[in-house]
C-alpha cells in the first residue's frame, strides 16, 4: 500500500518555500511544469561536489579526478535505475531541448553526410523527401520546432497527430498518418499544457509497425510517475533535472543501445572521440560520443540526490498524491462561473498541470493578479503555440502541482481567481 506523502514535512526540505514574496505575502508555488523548486538535499549535494572533489572528469591521473568521475558515473547508474535503464545507455545534455535536438540534428548530419557519399550511416537515420516525421499538436516547442528544422534541410515532410476538444489526441486517422513513409514518431507522454496523458505505448507500436524510431518527451512525466523506459516501447527518451527537485543546466536522454550505436554525432569536440587525425576523426563508443566538453559533473550529482529524494517518498506515492492534487483543482475552477478548464475536464490520464482561461480576462491579468497575492503561476503559450490556437485562445494561465503542494495552496489560487473577476468586474 502507498504510504501518503508527508507534505508539512517535505515543504521543510525546501528552503525557498520559507520565504515570503509581495508584501510579505507566504509563497504559493504553482509553476512546477516549469520547474521544481529544491529540496537542500539537492542543493547540498552539489553544493559538496564543489567543496569536496571538483575536477574535470574521465581525464586527470589525480585523486581529485578520480573522485569526480566516480560522482559522475555514479550519478549516471542512479538516474538510469531511476527509469529502469543501464548507464550506457544514458546521455547526459544541457537540458531536455537539447536532447531533442540531440536526437533531430542525427537525422539532419545522417542525411547530409549519405548525400556526400558516407555509406556508412544506418539507413534509419537517412531522411529526405518522401520520407515524413510525425509529431502531435499539443508538442512543447522543443519537440516540434527541431523537426522542422529537419524537413527544412532534408526535405521531409512534417505531419502531426490532432487534438480533440477534450485535450485528448485524436487517433482515428493514426494509420494514414503513421505509414510507410513515416522514419520518426516523436510524441510528448504528457503535455505541459493540457495535462493529458498520452497512450505513448501504442503509438511507439505504430512507429515500430513501420520501422519508424520512436521518440517520447518525457518532461512532464518522468518526475511525476513511475516510469519505465522499456516498457514506453520507446527508441529515446528525453526528459530534464530541472523539473524533478534537481538543478538546472542538465537534461538527460535514454537510448535503446543499438540506436544509440547507430545514431550520428550531434556536437563535436573533445571526450567524445576515439581516434583524431587532420582529416578525419572516429567516434566513442555511447554515451561518450554525445557528450563532447567538460561536462555538467555537479548537475549530474544534483539530480541522483534528487532521485535518492523522489525513491525515498516513492514514485507511486508522488502519483497519488498529484492525482488527488489535480482532480481537486479541476473540481475547483469548474466551480468559478467563468473559468473554463483547457484540456481534459476530468482527472482520467491527465497529469498536474492545470490550464484555465477566465471569461472576460486575459491571461497575464490573471496571473499578474495572482502574483500580488502570492501566488506563482505560468502564463502565455507555455511553449506550445500551436496547442493555443487549436483551443482558439492567445494564452492560459496554468497552475502546476507538486509533492510540496496540498489543496490549501489551490484554495488560495482560486480564491485569488474570484478576487480577480471581482476587480476586475468580470
Ligand atoms: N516547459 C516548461 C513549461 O511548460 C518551461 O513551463
Amino acid at each position: 500500500m502507498t504510504k501518503p506523502l508527508d507534505v508539512a514535512r517535505i515543504r521543510r526540505d525546501f528552503p525557498i518555500l520559507q520565504r515570503t514574496v509581495r508584501d510579505d505575502r507566504p509563497l504559493v508555488y504553482l509553476d512546477s511544469a516549469a520547474t521544481s523548486q529544491k529540496p537542500f538535499q539537492v542543493i547540498d549535494a552539489e553544493s559538496d561536489y564543489y567543496r569536496s572533489c571538483n575536477a574535470a572528469v574521465h581525464r586527470g591521473a589525480h585523486q581529485l579526478a578520480e573522485e569526480a568521475t566516480d560522482a559522475y558515473e555514479g550519478a549516471r547508474a542512479k538516474i538510469a535505475g531511476f527509469v529502469h535503464g543501464r548507464p550506457e545507455d544514458l546521455v547526459f545534455t544541457k537540458n531536455a531541448t537539447e536532447s531533442l535536438n540531440l536526437v533531430a540534428y542525427a537525422f539532419s548530419n545522417g542525411a547530409a553526410k549519405a548525400q556526400h557519399g558516407d555509406d556508412a550511416i544506418d539507413p534509419r537515420f537517412v531522411i529526405g523527401p518522401g520520407d515524413s516525421i510525425v509529431v502531435t499538436q499539443m508538442e512543447h516547442h522543443a519537440n516540434l520546432v527541431p523537426w522542422q528544422e529537419v524537413c527544412a534541410k532534408t526535405g521531409a515532410t512534417l505531419r502531426w497527430i490532432g487534438v480533440d476538444d477534450d485535450g485528448r489526441l485524436d487517433l482515428r486517422d493514426l494509420s494514414t498518418i503513421i505509414d510507410e513513409s513515416t522514419k520518426v514518431v516523436s510524441v510528448v507522454h504528457q503535455s505541459n499544457l493540457l495535462g493529458t496523458i498520452n497512450p505513448v505505448s501504442e503509438l511507439m507500436a505504430h512507429a515500430r509497425a513501420v520501422g519508424a524510431l520512436g521518440i517520447v518527451d518525457a518532461c512532464q512525466s518522468i518526475p511525476h510517475m513511475p516510469v519505465d523506459v522499456n516498457e514506453l516501447g520507446a527508441d529515446l527518451v528525453a526528459w530534464s533535472g530541472h523539473k524533478m527537485l534537481g538543478p538546472t543546466g542538465i537534461g538527460m536522454l535514454w537510448g535503446r543501445p543499438e540506436v544509440l550505436e547507430a545514431m550520428p554525432p550531434f556536437i563535436t569536440g573533445g571526450s567524445m572521440i576515439e581516434t583524431v587525425f587532420m582529416d578525419h576523426s572516429t567516434y566513442a563508443a555511447p554515451p561518450k560520443r554525445f557528450e563532447a566538453g567538460t561536462p555538467m559533473v555537479a548537475q549530474a550529482v544534483g539530480v541522483a540526490a534528487a532521485v535518492d529524494y523522489l525513491d525515498a517518498l516513492g514514485m507511486d506515492a508522488v502519483e497519488a498524491h498529484e492525482h488527488v492534487l489535480t482532480g481537486y483543482a479541476l473540481e475547483q475552477l469548474r466551480n468559478v462561473p467563468g473559468v473554463r478548464i483547457i484540456g481534459p475536464q476530468d482527472d482520467h490520464a491527465r497529469g498536474s498541470a492545470v490550464s484555465f482561461v477566465v471569461d472576460g480576462l486575459h491571461p497575464h491579468d490573471v496571473g499578474q493578479f495572482l502574483d500580488d497575492h502570492g501566488v506563482a503561476v505560468r502564463v502565455g503559450h507555455h511553449c506550445a503555440w500551436p496547442t493555443c490556437r487549436r483551443f482558439d485562445v492567445p494564452a492560459t494561465t496554468r497552475l502546476s502541482t507538486y509533492i510540496y503542494n496540498d489543496t490549501s495552496d489551490i484554495d488560495v489560487a482560486v480564491d485569488g481567481i474570484r478576487a480577480a473577476q471581482k476587480f476586475f468586474g468580470v
